[in-house]
């Protein structure tokens, strides 16, 4: 039944190889090498047109293609990518919105797209189960039944979600609802409301992007893609400006802040708005992870700031002189109503043990065939994570869980942080910690729960619920 399940994308590799020796021949009396400082104004994904012209109805079309990208002039490099070479449009729908999409893989390997972070039936998930031929396509269709958010879509095919989204495949899903119209905040899109799609990718000389795993897992990158733009730039003016970030590095945590130290505003996570803003200072994200942010540019006193992982520039804002009229941000932002816990809620445990690439929930390697725990609908549950640690273990794993936004209880016995007091799908669990989520599952079908390190949830640190 699931054969397309063993057919790996070597086709796609084969052609790299062949067209990384085909460009060294053809570049061989090339002096010139890829350089990775090249400045390039900041990428924004297009925001895909609805084709249907009733209200309450959309219909999107997602091609997913091979293609060449040139992260540097004059050196284009083989890429996949969704209506285009190098990830994808911004899907936006409204909360209630009856949404159809379809997709075409124009690939010439097997692929799905799950929607990460929307609550719909497992079916319309897009999970391993919902495989996708090269030449098929696959149509879901839901009803958007959640509060405002940024999510986003990327691959999920057994065993290649990890080469497939490094190479280019992912985009971003908005939600919008009457709170977020409601709020007055920064929507003016590619102008005060900026997405950031953030990456970090390894390049080889002849500018195509180098995937690599050693016993370790993958080999962090040392270049950070934005939207697919290398070395960015963004002209801004001097106004309140609302970034809505993504962590779709493979396995990268990223440690955002400003290049002045100065503070911003949060007010978002996974799954939509926190209840107020919180003032931050700096932001850590896991893969998977999405905030958003909103960040002061009439403050500064500066020409140029930029946006940082850690020590390193990631993102340069050039503030121009213009000052712009600026909404206040507002005090309160959404009410997050608890869910509702119950008596005696049914509590599940998660035990991640990895080692390198490869990982266990539970003791066990994740199986097609089986399904690992079967889930009540629309009942509270606890589930308590626990990161064991392991052999050449990384710091932690995002755990996330698909078909739901969970709310975090505690972490280690202690109360979660304000960041994490919202809507989440994806929480951090670091070495030798135990988290506690509140979950409820609104919807029927198979959904998976795994570690967002994409080679771990490739290698096998993946499980399956059956909601009904
Ligand atoms: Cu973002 Cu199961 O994935
Ligand atoms: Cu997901
Ligand atoms: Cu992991």
């Amino acid at each position: 039944m699931y054969e397309w399940n063993n057919i790996r994308p070597l086709s796609f590799k084969a052609a790299i190889l062949i067209s990384i020796s085909v460009v060294l021949t053809a570049c061989n009396g090339l002096k010139t090498e890829f350089d990775s400082q090249q400045e390039h104004k900041l990428k924004l994904p297009v925001i895909l047109e609805d084709t249907n012209s009733d209200p309450g109805v959309a219909e999107f079309s997602l091609e997913a293609s091979e293609g060449r990208t040139e992260f540097a002039e004059g050196f284009p490099a083989d890429t996949i990518g969704y209506n285009g070479s190098y990830l994808g449009p911004v899907l936006r729908f409204s909360s209630g919105e009856k949404v159809t999409i379809h997709v075409k893989n124009s690939l010439s390997f097997p692929t799905t797209v799950h929607w990460h972070g929307l609550v719909v039936e497992g079916e319309m998930d897009g999970g391993p189960h919902q495989g996708i031929m090269p030449g098929e396509s696959w149509s879901p269709d839901f009803t958007v039944d959640q509060p405002a958010a940024t999510l986003w879509y990327h691959p999920h095919l057994m065993g290649s979600s990890a080469d497939q989204v490094y190479f280019g495949l992912a985009g971003l899903i908005y939600i919008d609802d009457e709170v977020s119209e409601g709020l007055n905040l920064p929507d003016n899109y590619g102008v005060n409301d900026i997405p950031l799609i953030v990456q970090d990718r390894n390049f080889r000389s002849d500018g195509y992007l180098d995937y690599r795993t050693s016993m370790m897992g993958v080999v962090p990158g040392d270049t950070i893609l934005i939207n697919g733009t290398l070395n960015p730039y963004l002209d801004v003016n001097r106004e309140t400006v609302r970034f809505r970030i993504l962590n779709a590095s493979n396995s990268e945590n990223f440690n955002f802040r400003f290049s002045d130290d100065s503070s911003f505003q949060q007010i978002a996570s996974d799954g939509g708005f926190l209840e107020e803003p919180i003032s931050r200072e700096s932001l850590i994200l896991a893969p998977g992870e999405r905030a958003e942010i909103i960040v002061d540019f009439t403050k500064s006193g500066r020409d140029t700031i930029s946006l940082m992982n850690g020590n390193s520039p990631i993102l340069d804002f050039n503030i121009s002189g213009k000052e712009m009229a600026s909404a206040a941000i507002p005090d309160f932002l959404s009410d997050i109503a608890e869910i509702p816990e119950g008596d005696n809620p049914r509590v599940r445990v998660f035990e991640l043990q990895s080692m390198g690439v490869t990982g266990t929930i539970n003791g066990k390697s994740f199986d097609m065939d089986r399904i690992d725990e079967d889930v009540p609908l629309k009942e509270t549950e606890i589930w308590v994570i626990r990161n064991l640690g392991g052999m050449m273990q990384t710091s932690g794993h995002p755990f996330h869980v698909h078909g739901t936004q969970f709310q975090v209880i505690s972490r280690d016995g202690k109360d979660p942080p304000l960041e994490e007091r919202g809507w989440k799908d994806t929480v951090f669990v670091k070495t030798g910690e135990e988290v506690k989520i509140k979950v409820r599952f609104s919807k029927e079908g198979v959904f998976m729960y795994h570690c967002h390190i994409l080679e771990h949830e490739d290698g096998g640190m993946m499980g399956q619920f059956r909601v009904q």
